[in-house]
């Protein structure tokens, strides 16, 4: 199948109706190979199952008697709502998120051991049900710390928030659990986008707190010198260890964040986070606008065991 995938990287399926939309494809998925000769492919839009012509769908919808992802749903505000879906239980349903996402996911490799995963769909839900507006995929076990593989927010719905939102509830599920996290890699630009303006905003905003300290300033014995800077701050800098802790950020995120935006300084032997309101507020204002809210107590969820 690899080999396959290798081959015919080219484009293949130009677009997709899912649910009201007609959506246009980015690139390669590996869909099997009686689906290749279409240009276009339907979606039932709770099950996902996807078929070659309008009328199989039409019939399907019929007899589909889904309103919403398989699976529980563990948070609900307003009209948005998080379903959870064990890929071992729902195997079919994981098999097609994936074939879906792959469409906009360039660089992801497909997997198809989705027994391996959780999926967290995004919905939003009126009286006809609950419509996916995007999604991102956990393992249910990382040895690196993972707390999301993929994420996708579908086309019609990007640049309102949502991704931000997904981000989000990553980080919220990771505090539950305890750990920090990070998003596999690597990141696609959109994905690097999203990640970095959350990351600057919920870290800037806990340092905005910090009133007062216009700088903390972390203390550079001679021999660190010898050490990458990198390597030193995360050995010696408390705050950073703090900040991941309140936040489920893992250190090296919080990191090259603060030094992206020039933030770590070297002063007079010392390398100091800068927490000047006046920059603070102008990097805040540069990573956009905040996004829509998880509201934390509207999550009911337990770790997966
Ligand atoms: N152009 C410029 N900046 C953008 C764009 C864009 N087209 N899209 C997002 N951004 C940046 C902006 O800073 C934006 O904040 P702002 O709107 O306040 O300025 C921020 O990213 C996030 O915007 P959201 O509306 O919260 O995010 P969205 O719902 O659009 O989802 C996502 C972001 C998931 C990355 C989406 O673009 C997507 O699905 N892309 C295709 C799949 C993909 O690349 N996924 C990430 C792969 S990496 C991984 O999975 C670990
Ligand atoms: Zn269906």
């Amino acid at each position: 199948l690899r080999e396959h995938e290798e081959f015919t990287k080219v484009k293949n399926i130009a677009t997709i109706e899912l649910g009201r939309y007609e959506i246009e494809t980015w690139y390669f998925s590996p869909f099997p190979p009686e689906y290749n000769d279409s240009l276009k492919l339907y979606f039932c839009e709770f099950c996902l199952n996807f078929m070659k012509r309008k009328e199989q769908l039409q019939r399907h919808m019929r007899k589909c008697d889904l309103k919403h992802p398989p699976g529980d749903e563990i948070y609900r505000s307003g009209t948005l709502s998080m379903f959870e879906v064990d890929g071992k239980k729902n195997k079919v349903y994981g098999q097609n998120l994936c074939y879906l996402a792959k469409l906009f996911l360039d660089h992801k490799t497909l997997y198809y051991d989705v027994d391996l995963f959780l999926f967290y769909v995004l919905c939003e839900c009126d009286d006809r049900g609950c419509h996916m507006v995007g999604y991102f995929s956990k393992e249910k076990h990382s040895e690196e710390s993972y707390n999301l593989a993929c994420i996708l927010t579908l086309p019609p719905y990007q640049r309102k928030g949502y991704g931000k939102f997904l981000i989000a509830f990553s980080y919220e599920l990771s505090k539950k659990e305890g750990k920090v996290g990070t998003p596999e890699r690597p990141l696609s630009d959109l994905g690097l986008l999203s990640y970095r303006g959350y990351w600057t905003r919920v870290l800037l905003d806990i340092l905005k707190k910090h009133k007062g300290n216009i700088s903390i300033k972390v203390s550079l014995p001679e021999y660190f010198k010898l050490l990458e800077p990198l390597q030193f701050l995360l050995w010696a800098t408390d705050l950073i260890w703090e900040l991941s802790d309140m936040t489920a950020i893992k250190a090296e995120d919080i990191l090259t964040t603060l030094q992206s935006l020039e933030l770590i300084q070297y002063r007079k032997g010392q390398h100091v986070i800068c927490a000047d309101p006046k920059v603070l507020d102008r990097h805040l204002k540069a990573a956009g606008r905040g996004g829509l809210e998880v509201d934390v107590s509207k999550l009911i969820w337990t770790p997966y065991k």
